[in-house]
C-alpha cells in the first residue's frame, strides 16, 4: 500500500530556470509549467518552459562556444572537466537520487543504482577524450594521407523521463568528450535532476555555451531542435513514433545527423533446461524493473512448453510478492508510473489483454487512492497477434507466451518491427549461441538481463533505432571523419 509520507521537505529542488550560456534564465515567453510528484499527483514546483525562441538562444550560445573557447581547449582538459563533473555528481549522489525519485517516482534504491551508472559513464568517456585518433593511410602516389576525427558541431539532444539522469549522461558524456557543444531538452515529466546537474556542470568549469539545458515540451521545444538549421546532429531517445518525426524534420531541413534510441518489444526466451530459480527471478526483473518503463523490458516472455505451467505458477507468486508503494521507503520495489498519461495508457493495455482473451493471473488494478501506482500484472496464454504481444506497454504488465522448439521461437521472436534487446535462459551453449546469433536485436543477454556498462554499446536493429550509444561505438556518432591529403 502507498504510505502517505510526505517526502517534499527532505528534497532540495535545485534550479528551475533554463541554463543558457552558463546563466540561469527565464524563458523568452516567460511561461512556466508544473512538474508533478507521481507518487501523490501533487505539484512539486514549476519550471521555465522553453520554446523555439529559447532553442535559438541556446543554439547561438552553443555555436559561439563551438568556434570559440571550447575549440581551443585540449582533449586532455575536456577529459579533466568530465572527471570533475563525475566527482561532483558523486559528492551530491544522495541529493540527486532524492530529486530523481521525487520527480520520476522510481524507488530511491533504483535512483542510486542509476547514479552509479551515471558516474561511471562520465568517467568512461572522460578517459576517451584524449584517445580519439585518426589513421595514416597508404594511398597511391607521392602523398601523405591521414584522417582526423572532428566533433560534429552543435548537437541537439532530446531525452525521455524513464532514466532522466542516466539518459543525460549517455548523451552528454560522449558529445563533450569528442568536443561538441550541446543543446539538450529534458522530458517535460522530469525536468529537475538534469537542471541540478547543470549547476554541477557550471561548477566543474565547463566554458559558457558548451552545455545548454532546456526544459519544455516535445512538439514545441523538441520540434524546434529537430528542425533547427544550425544544429548539426540530433540524438533522440523516446518513442518510435516521435523517432519518425525527428528523422523527417532532419530530412526536411539541413540533413542533420540523426541517432535514435527507440522502443522495443524484447523477447525473453526461457528453455526448460535453464536454471529455474535464476530464470524466474531474471524474467521478473527484466519486465518489472523501473515500473516496467524500460525500452529494453523483456516484454515478450517466451516459455518452453515443457516447463510452461510450472514457470507460470512460480512467476505469478513472485509478481504477487512485489512491494509497491512509497518510492522513498527502503522496502519498496515498485513506485508509480511517471504520470497520468502513462498510467492511462498502461491500464488501456491491461483492458485490451483481457478483451483479447489472455489469461490475467494477478494484478490489473490501481494501487492506493492517489498517485499512479499499478499492481504487478501477469498475463499468461498470450498469443503473438494480441496487442499486448505487439505494442510497447511500458508498464508493469508481463505477457507470457508458450513455445515448442528453438526454430519456432527464433522465427516468432523476430516477427516484430522492433529489435532492441533479447535474452535467453538455458544451460545448453549451442542453444544460447543459436539465439544470440539469430535473434535480430542490438543486445542479447544470455542467462542475465539488463546488464549495462558504459563500455558496452547499446542500440536497436530495425525500428528500435539508428546508431549505438556507449562504448567506443558511441564515439563514432559524435565525430566526423576528415581526410587530409598532402603532396610530398
Ligand atoms: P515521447 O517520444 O513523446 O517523448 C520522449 C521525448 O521526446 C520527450 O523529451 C518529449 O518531450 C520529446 N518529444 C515529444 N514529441 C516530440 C516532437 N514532436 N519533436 C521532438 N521531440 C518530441 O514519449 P512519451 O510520450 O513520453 O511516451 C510514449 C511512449 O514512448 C511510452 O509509452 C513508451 O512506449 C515510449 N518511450 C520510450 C522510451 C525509451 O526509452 N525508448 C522513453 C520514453 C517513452
Ligand atoms: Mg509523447
Amino acid at each position: 500500500m502507498v504510505t502517505a509520507k510526505e517526502p517534499k521537505q527532505q528534497v532540495k529542488i535545485g534550479p528551475t530556470r533554463l541554463l543558457i550560456n552558463n546563466e540561469w534564465v527565464e524563458s523568452v515567453s516567460g511561461r512556466r509549467f508544473e512538474t508533478i510528484n507521481p507518487a501523490t499527483g501533487e505539484v512539486i514546483c514549476d519550471v521555465a518552459q522553453a520554446d523555439a525562441a529559447d532553442v535559438d538562444k541556446a543554439v547561438q550560445a552553443a555555436r559561439a562556444a563551438f568556434y570559440g573557447e571550447w575549440s581551443k581547449i585540449s582533449a586532455t582538459k575536456r577529459g579533466d572537466l568530465l572527471y570533475k563533473l563525475a566527482d561532483l555528481i558523486e559528492q551530491n549522489i544522495d541529493e540527486l537520487a532524492r530529486l530523481e525519485t521525487l520527480d520520476n517516482g522510481k524507488p530511491l534504491q533504483d535512483s542510486l543504482g542509476d547514479l552509479g551508472l551515471v558516474i561511471a559513464c562520465y568517467r568512461y568517456y572522460a578517459g576517451w577524450a584524449d584517445k580519439v585518433q585518426g589513421k595514416t593511410i597508404p594511398i597511391n602516389g607521392p602523398y601523405f594521407c591521414y584522417t582526423r576525427h572532428e566533433p560534429v558541431g552543435v548537437v541537439g539532444q532530446i531525452i525521455p523521463w524513464n532514466f532522466p539522469l542516466l539518459m543525460q549522461a549517455w548523451k552528454l558524456a560522449p558529445a563533450l568528450a569528442t568536443g561538441n557543444t550541446v543543446v539538450m531538452k529534458t522530458a517535460e515529466q522530469t525536468p529537475l535532476s538534469a537542471l541540478r546537474v547543470g549547476e554541477l556542470i557550471v561548477e566543474a568549469g565547463f566554458p559558457a555555451g558548451v552545455v545548454n539545458l532546456l526544459s519544455g515540451y516535445g512538439p514545441t521545444a523538441g520540434a524546434a531542435i529537430a528542425h533547427h538549421m544550425d544544429i548539426d546532429k540530433v540524438a533522440f531517445t523516446g518513442s518510435t513514433e516521435v523517432g519518425h518525426l525527428i528523422m523527417e524534420a532532419a530530412a526536411k531541413t539541413n540533413l542533420k545527423r540523426v541517432t535514435l534510441e527507440l522502443g522495443g518489444k524484447s523477447p525473453n526466451i526461457v528453455f526448460a533446461d535453464a536454471d529455474f530459480d535464476e530464470a524466474i527471478a531474471g524474467a521478473h526483473d527484466a519486465l518489472f524493473f523501473n515500473q516496467g518503463q524500460c525500452c529494453c523490458a523483456g516484454s515478450r516472455l517466451f516459455v518452453e512448453e515443457k516447463c510452461y505451467d510450472d514457470f507460470v505458477a512460480r512467476t505469478v507468486e513472485q509478481a504477487k510478492r512485489r512491494v509497491v508503494g512509497d518510492p522513498f521507503d527502503a522496502n519498496t520495489q515498485q513506485g508509480p508510473q511517471v504520470d497520468q498519461e502513462q498510467f492511462d495508457r498502461v491500464m488501456g493495455y491491461i483492458e485490451s489483454g483481457m478483451r483479447d482473451g489472455a489469461q490475467m493471473l494477478c494484478g490489473g488494478n490501481r494501487v492506493g487512492e492517489r498517485g499512479y501506482f499499478i499492481a504487478p500484472t501477469v498475463f499468461a496464454d498470450v498469443r503473438d497477434e494480441m496487442k499486448i504481444a505487439q505494442e510497447e506497454i511500458f508498464g508493469p504488465v508481463m505477457s507470457i507466451i508458450k513455445f515448442k522448439d528453438i526454430e519456432e521461437v527464433i522465427q516468432r521472436a523476430n516477427t516484430t518491427m522492433y529489435g532492441l534487446a533479447a535474452a535467453v535462459w538455458t544451460k545448453d551453449i549451442t542453444k544460447a549461441h543459436a539465439i544470440a546469433n539469430n535473434v535480430r536485436a542490438g543486445t542479447v543477454w544470455v542467462n542475465c538481463y539488463d546488464v549495462f556498462d558504459a563500455a558496452a554499446p547499446f542500440g536497436g536493429f530495425k525500428q528500435s533505432g539508428i546508431g549505438r550509444e556507449l562504448g567506443e561505438y558511441g564515439l563514432q556518432q559524435y565525430t566526423e571523419v576528415k581526410t587530409v591529403t598532402i603532396k610530398l
